[in-house]
């Protein structure tokens, strides 16, 4: 079967073919139109500005994925659409788009939860993975972990209880004057740092919880930077990040190796943008090895929003009779 996935929930129009035959599944196309270059004037996402720009890419962007994967709107047996969470303006786009697009033409549409799509991304790489696992969903919005307990039920069992790892990379790098979103130019400058040289508190929360509080993190390292520069130095940028960035993994690590004990999982799948991270993959990596845990991480194109993952959701939901009508919405809510 061939689904069309659509993703509008951020600041990235995406529409991607996938055709699922048998086990197989093939990314036919996965155009992602970034809204990035606009938003940087700004240092984030506005939501209003990113609206707009949907409503003038999203057409454009989804004839170009059925052009790019060789097919018509007649081959497509399925849309899936991000419904939620995300911003509300922005998902009311691609939502509207996908409900005209399928009753028009007579397509069964279902509605993916953004995060949800994040962890469908490793079923595209991975043929052979199957729920139970655990899935650490790291992104500008989310830190969350899952209990995957089939295609398309989840428990979230730990998260973050305020910012989330994404946010907290982005704001210190503008701080330090990276341009939005600075999470791989973080990712990147990390390597040229002392990880000890800054005294910065871990987010994971004490004891047997697998939360994470970001917000105390990017309020030590905000005042580091302040007290220095009242002192009129400017603090060394790589070291900053350095030992920023490895509080933030350590606390990682250590929380999906609780998690993992908890839920005796033998899978970990990663992902959300800042999955892309290479610090953190290698630390989650060597933590697998060490446990005999199978590790899943997709690659990187994959990891930011993108509407293959969002088709590779639908599909499970399709398969799980989770049709959607009319009167479906979006919601800025998980
Ligand atoms: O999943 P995503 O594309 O959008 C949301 O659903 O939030 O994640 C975007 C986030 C941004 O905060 C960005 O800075 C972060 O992913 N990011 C990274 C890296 N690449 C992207 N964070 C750390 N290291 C990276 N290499
Ligand atoms: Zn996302």
């Amino acid at each position: 079967m061939i689904v069309l996935g659509m993703e509008s929930s951020c600041d990235e129009t995406s529409a991607a073919v996938i055709r699922f035959e048998g086990g197989r599944r093939e990314i036919l196309s996965n155009i992602v139109a970034s809204q990035i270059e606009i938003h940087r004037l700004y240092g984030g996402v506005v939501p209003e500005i990113a609206s707009r720009a949907h409503i003038e890419a999203v057409s454009g962007i989804t004839y170009r994925a059925l052009e790019e994967a060789g097919v018509t709107l007649s081959d497509v047996g399925c849309v899936a659409v991000t419904s939620h969470p995300g911003l509300i303006g922005a998902l009311l786009v691609g939502v509207n788009f996908a409900k005209s697009l399928a009753f028009s033409h007579g397509i069964p549409l279902v509605a993916v939860n953004h995060v949800k799509a994040h962890v469908a991304a490793a079923y595209l790489e991975e043929p052979t993975l199957e729920p139970p696992f655990l899935a650490l969903v790291i992104s500008g919005g989310h830190t969350s972990f899952y209990r995957v307990d089939s295609y398309t039920d989840f428990c979230e069992i730990g998260g973050t209880r305020d910012d989330a790892a994404g946010e907290a990379f982005d704001k210190i790098g503008r701080v330090i004057g990276m341009p939005y979103p600075a999470g791989a130019a973080m990712d990147k400058l990390a390597y040229e740092g002392n990880p000890s040289a800054v005294k910065l508190p871990s987010p994971a929360l004490v004891g047997e919880t697998l939360d994470f509080s970001f917000s105390g993190l990017k309020t030590s390292a905000l005042n580091y930077i302040n007290g220095q520069r009242q002192k009129g130095i400017e603090p060394s940028h790589e070291d900053l990040t350095a030992s920023y960035t490895k509080v933030i993994v350590d606390a990682i690590v250590k929380k999906t190796d609780a998690a993992l004990r908890q839920t005796g999982a033998k899978t970990l799948v990663l992902a959300g943008g800042v999955a892309a991270n290479s610090h953190i993959r290698h630390g989650l990596e060597v933590l697998c090895e060490k446990h005999g845990v199978r590790f899943c991480k997709p690659s990187l194109s994959l990891c930011s929003d993108n509407a293959a993952m969002v088709a590779a959701a639908g599909y499970f939901e399709y398969l799980d009779g989770n049709f959607a009508d009319t009167s479906l919405n979006a919601s800025a809510l998980d």
